[in-house]
């Protein structure tokens, strides 16, 4: 394929969540940044400050799980990572939200085939094709989070949770073995109560059971479950770094 097949294909991909400058004419806007679903700061013109990513991360290693198109793996390569994994489930059914239900699964699946989302590598095709593009070396991993730790057999470096927790039936599970793969630093960035919300600072831990709104979420977490949650999985220094709405972002170290 050449450079201008490659593009029209890129262009082409019937869904992007991500933003990309792909080169000094062209910018994709994904769906998170059309429906400013995080701040402005969280996307690539302002230099995804929002999650405090490290400025320098040469010769050291990244696990992005739940990375969907990929920016914030792409991101870490140029910022020197020698070693980074993406990984996605690879169908509707690996998902963990909760759309197997009747109903659901149905929504989903007429929402997929209305608007040509791909049924396979649903959301790795994207960063397959950016992948070629920008010449990249990150890999892709078909995995659910509950199945990485017998799936890799190295610790990273850097692990990213981003806007994967509450989709997770299971968060403590899926942390439990976040924290067995990570090195040095963990960053999760989750919804959660919103700052008005009167439990949302409370000294206690609270969780709303979001059943599946949207068909998607499974948790509201206050900020004091989102710090003791990490603090069970293994990790002993947790720092919020941003708040914004709904959302947060947290590091958190060995
Ligand atoms: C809201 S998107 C977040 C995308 C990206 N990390 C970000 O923050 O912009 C949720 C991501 O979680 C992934 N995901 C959902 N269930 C998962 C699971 N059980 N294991 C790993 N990833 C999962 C989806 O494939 C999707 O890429």
């Amino acid at each position: 394929m050449n450079h201008q097949e490659l593009k029209e294909r890129v262009l082409a991909y019937p869904r992007w969540y991500h933003s990309f400058q792909l080169d000094s004419e062209t910018k994709i806007t994904g769906w998170a940044e059309q429906n400013q679903a995080y701040p402005p700061t969280a996307f690539v013109e302002q230099g995804f400050q929002y999650y405090h990513l490290p400025e320098d991360w040469r010769n050291k290693s990244v696990l992005d799980i739940g990375g969907w198109d990929g920016a914030i793996s792409f991101e870490m390569e140029r910022r020197g990572s020698s070693n980074v994994i993406l990984v996605n489930p690879y169908s509707l059914e690996d998902l963990d939200l909760p759309i197997q239900g009747k109903g659901t699964r149905d929504r989903f699946e007429r929402l997929y085939r209305e608007k040509g989302y791909p049924f396979e590598e649903i959301h790795s095709g994207g960063a397959r094709l950016l992948i070629q593009w920008f010449h990249s070396r990150v890999q892709l991993l078909h995995a659910s989070v509950y199945d990485l730790p017998a799936r890799l057999d190295t610790a990273f470096d850097l692990v990213l949770c981003l806007g994967l927790l509450y989709h997770l039936r299971d968060p403590l599970r899926g942390l439990e073995g976040v924290s067995r793969l990570t090195k040095e630093r963990l960053i999760v960035e989750t919804r959660c109560m919103p700052e008005d919300d009167p439990l949302a600072f409370v000294p206690r831990s609270y969780c709303e059971f979001l059943a599946g709104d949207e068909g998607q979420n499974w948790w509201l977490f206050n900020y004091h479950a989102i710090e003791t949650m990490l603090r069970v999985s293994g990790f002993s220094h947790i720092e919020r770094k941003s708040a914004w709405r709904d959302r947060c972002v947290y590091h958190a170290y060995k």
